[in-house]
Parts: structure tokens; C-alpha cells; sequence
């Protein structure tokens, strides 16, 4: 615990991403990695295997674009790294340098472009669809990994303690979801979208409990490349009341 709250101290972090909860979060994902190494070990394959299918769709191979890359555990950055001119990940909270290939740049950006504008005005904003990197036109692949059921709910989180309409908040979630979505379509190249959408909650007994949508209930758009798989997110042990917890995830590719 103390050194999970010197690790947020000094994650150089700004203001409104700590006060917003991420880096919290990005701390507490890591310390539940080293716990559930071996369950999520198994999810972080699967990613490896649909990045590499999706690199199969990309007719050149210049940059590479990653969305929510955090501790990368899930890419397979060795491969990219070989295969792609120039990496670009991108991450709302600061990570560890990486020096093991030169042709990687990490870039520490929001990119809902939301979350000032939230923590300024400690209310609802209009939602736009994001626009980083769009006029970059060397970029033949875009990931968006694991991110898309992030982006929302730390927002969420801190508008409730605003006093804001729950009804609203929902809403606002919503857009935040549907505006990724749309942003990703917008890129003119291969893109991967590997994301969760359910969590199925499980009693001691391995009895089911229950099953929620995590992304606000948006449905996830038709793509002509659809890889799934199962990750055991909360093996026994992990969580409070739930005993047990199962993500449903896919991989959507849609090739250039
Ligand atoms: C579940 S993690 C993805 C796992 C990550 N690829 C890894 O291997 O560690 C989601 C990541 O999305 C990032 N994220 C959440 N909201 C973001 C935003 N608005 N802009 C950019 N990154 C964001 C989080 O900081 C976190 O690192």
C-alpha cells in the first residue's frame, strides 16, 4: 500500500490525470498483474496473436499507432518494432521510458480530449470526436488496446461525486464510447480494436451472478476480421463480493 501511494506521488503525472484517478488505477492494475500473472498471462497472448493478425492487413508498414499501451504488456512490441519504420504509443498516464528499440516514441496524451475540460468545469462537456493523429498520414496500423471500457468510467466516477444527474453521467458515458468508435473509423489504414465487453461475475461457488455490459451498452460495430477470447480478470481471491470474474473481449480488425 505505501509503496503503491509513492509510486502515485512520483508518477509525474498532471494534475487532473491523478485527481481524475488513472494513474491510481494504472498502479493498482499493475500490483493485480503481479498477482494474477499467470490468468492474465494467458489474455496478453491472445493480444500478441490478433496484433499479429492484423499487422497480416497492412499493405505498408510505416508507423504504428498504439492507443492505451501502458506497461505494453499486451503488444508485442519486438515484433512491431522490427516490422514498422516508426511505434507510436500513447498512454493519458506517463510510463517508463523504453530504450530497447530506438524506433519507438511514447507520447503522454488524453486522447478523449476530454478530461481537462471534465475537471475544469466538474460537470458534463460536449463530447468530441477526437482528432489526434489524424492528419498523420504515414500511419498504415492502429491499435486501440484495452482502452476502450477505460475511458469513460474515471470520468464517471468523478461527475457522480460532483453531484451530476447519474441518468446524464450515463449518457455522457455513452458518447465517450461511441466518439473512440468513431474516431478509430476516421484513421484511413488497417485498425485492431481489441477491447472487453462483458464481465461475468461468479459466487465462491462458481455460480454465476451476473453479467454486465462495460461499455455503457454500446454495441461494438461489424468489422470483416473478429477474433474472440475469454480473460479470467478476476481469478479467485481478486475481488470483494464477487468471488470470481470472466471479460469477454474482442479483437475487431478492419483492414486498409
Ligand atoms: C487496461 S489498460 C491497457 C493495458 C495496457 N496495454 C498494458 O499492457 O498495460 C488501459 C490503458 O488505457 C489508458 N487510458 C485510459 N484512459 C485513457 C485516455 N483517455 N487516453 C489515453 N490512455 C488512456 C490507461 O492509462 C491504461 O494504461
Amino acid at each position: 500500500m505505501l509503496a503503491e501511494v509513492i509510486a502515485h506521488i512520483r508518477s509525474g503525472d498532471s494534475k487532473v490525470t491523478k485527481r481524475l484517478g488513472y494513474t491510481k488505477e494504472h498502479i493498482a492494475i499493475g500490483a493485480r498483474y503481479q498477482r494474477q500473472k499467470d490468468s492474465w498471462d494467458a489474455h496478453h497472448k491472445h493480444c500478441h496473436q490478433a496484433i499479429e493478425e492484423a499487422i497480416k492487413h497492412c499493405p505498408q508498414t510505416r508507423t504504428c499507432l498504439i492507443i492505451g499501451s501502458g506497461r505494453c504488456l499486451d503488444i508485442p512490441l519486438e515484433k512491431l518494432s522490427n516490422i514498422f519504420n516508426d511505434i507510436i504509443l500513447v498512454d493519458i498516464v506517463r510510463q517508463k521510458a523504453i530504450t530497447d528499440f530506438n524506433n519507438i516514441k511514447q507520447i503522454t496524451s488524453d486522447i478523449t480530449e476530454l478530461t481537462s475540460k471534465v475537471y475544469n468545469h466538474r460537470n458534463i462537456v460536449e463530447v468530441p470526436v477526437p482528432s489526434l493523429f489524424l492528419d498523420q498520414d504515414d500511419i498504415d496500423l492502429v491499435i486501440s488496446d484495452n482502452v476502450l471500457s477505460q475511458l469513460a468510467w474515471p470520468m464517471a466516477i468523478f461527475l457522480e461525486k460532483h453531484g451530476i444527474n447519474e441518468d446524464a453521467i450515463y449518457q455522457f458515458c455513452q458518447e465517450v464510447i461511441k466518439a473512440h468508435l468513431t474516431y478509430i473509423n476516421n484513421f484511413h489504414c488497417t485498425t485492431c480494436l481489441i477491447t472487453d465487453h462483458t464481465k461475468h461475475s461468479f459466487n465462491p461457488r462458481f455460480e454465476h451472478t451476473q453479467s454486465a455490459n462495460t461499455l455503457y451498452n454500446i454495441s461494438l460495430p461489424f468489422a470483416p476480421v473478429t477474433l474472440k477470447w475469454q480473460w479470467y480478470i478476476e481469478p479467485k481471491g481478486e475481488s470483494g463480493r464477487d468471488a470470481y470474474a470472466i471479460n469477454d473481449i474482442s479483437c475487431l480488425i478492419n483492414p486498409a
